[in-house]
């Protein structure tokens, strides 16, 4: 079956057979769109690296997740800015912090969506970093403690999906513990199970405001040039009893993305990161790129690469195109 008596172009003559032999569909029920929580009244403030995402207040948010749900996207997941921020992220596991409060705000207007919690402390820590410091260092146990805190605060607010990110050792078990012994035995755990330490996450920082205050996160977070690790962090979480793997960033890490689809049988998540968004948009600006086919190209490539769901600041435009 060689040329010239086959012809693979005979199989692209036209959309409608293109169609029928596509072997990936992007739907708006893969996506996950990110949002950014901030303490006090009427905020509205656009992330100048990230056009189109806001750091916003929680009225804002909660008109912004009917939108999202009205899109077909089916659920989202929540960053906070608490009010204060101090050494050990005390915000972070308060039943009446920022994340706390905008999950039973959003609960109680938009049922149906399901809310997703990023569980890590760098966002309420004063040093940025994901953890408890000890010596200089983030401390292991003495973060998992905290974790589980926040997860289990999460929880009780009405969090749907929690998702821990901040890659200390044994923290699926900690969260599956405390919410199995608080009667939360049904709530999901999605791991970001294998996170590099990426300077992709630049612009999140911004909008997130945990850039670390000293160091930075290479003691935690994944060498990028390790591939092998990743199948044992994966493994690891298996064994703790995760729901959903991550593998986080994705555009740089697709083949990550087919080494745990090829290994494991849990529902798989690729995180197309803020970095990767504001290049897609940057360049689109200067006209550069066709920002709108570069983007469903980078999703549908995750999603080729074994992404069962993405989550993606580009949510809402790509689930806006798909509805055509
Ligand atoms: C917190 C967290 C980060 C991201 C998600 N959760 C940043 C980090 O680890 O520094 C990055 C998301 C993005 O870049 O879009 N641990
Ligand atoms: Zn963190």
């Amino acid at each position: 079956m060689y040329f010239p008596d086959f012809r693979p172009r005979r199989l692209r003559r036209n959309e409608n057979l293109r169609r029928m032999v596509r072997e990936t569909f992007l739907r708006p029920e893969d996506l996950i769109y990110p949002m950014f929580s901030a303490h006090g009244e009427g905020i509205r403030k656009e992330i100048p690296s990230m056009p189109g995402i806001f750091q916003q207040s929680i009225t804002h948010i909660v008109e912004e997740a009917k939108e999202v749900y009205d899109l077909g996207i089916p659920a989202v997941i929540l960053f906070g800015i608490p009010e204060h921020k101090d050494p050990l992220g005390q915000d972070a596991y308060n039943d009446q912090g920022i994340i706390q409060r905008t999950i039973r705000a959003i609960k109680l207007a938009v049922p149906e969506l399901t809310v997703i919690t990023d569980v890590c402390l760098c966002e309420y820590t004063d040093h940025g970093h994901c953890g408890v410091i000890k010596d200089g260092d983030v401390d292991n146990d003495e973060t998992l403690k905290l974790l589980a805190a926040e997860a289990l605060s999460h929880a009780r607010a009405g969090a749907d999906i929690v998702a821990p990110s901040d890659m200390m050792d044994g923290r699926i078990a900690a969260i599956r513990q405390i919410l199995d012994a608080n009667d939360f035995s049904h709530i999901p755990i999605m791991s970001y199970a294998v996170k590099y330490a990426s300077a992709y996450y630049g612009p999140f920082r911004d909008a997130a405001e945990s850039t670390p205050q000293f160091g930075d996160r290479r003691s935690y977070q994944m060498d990028p040039a390790n591939r092998r690790e990743a199948l044992r962090e994966a493994e690891l979480d298996v064994q703790e009893c995760a729901d959903f793997l991550m593998v986080k960033p994705a555009l740089a890490y697709l083949d990550i993305l087919r080494d745990l689809k090829d290994n494991f049988s849990l529902p798989l998540v690729a995180y197309n990161v803020s970095g990767e968004y504001s290049m897609v948009k940057a360049a689109a600006e200067k006209d550069w790129i066709d920002g709108d086919r570069v983007m469903m190209e980078t999703l549908t490539g995750m999603k080729r690469a074994g992404a069962d769901l993405i989550i993606t600041y580009h949510a809402k435009e790509a689930a806006r195109l798909l509805k055509g």
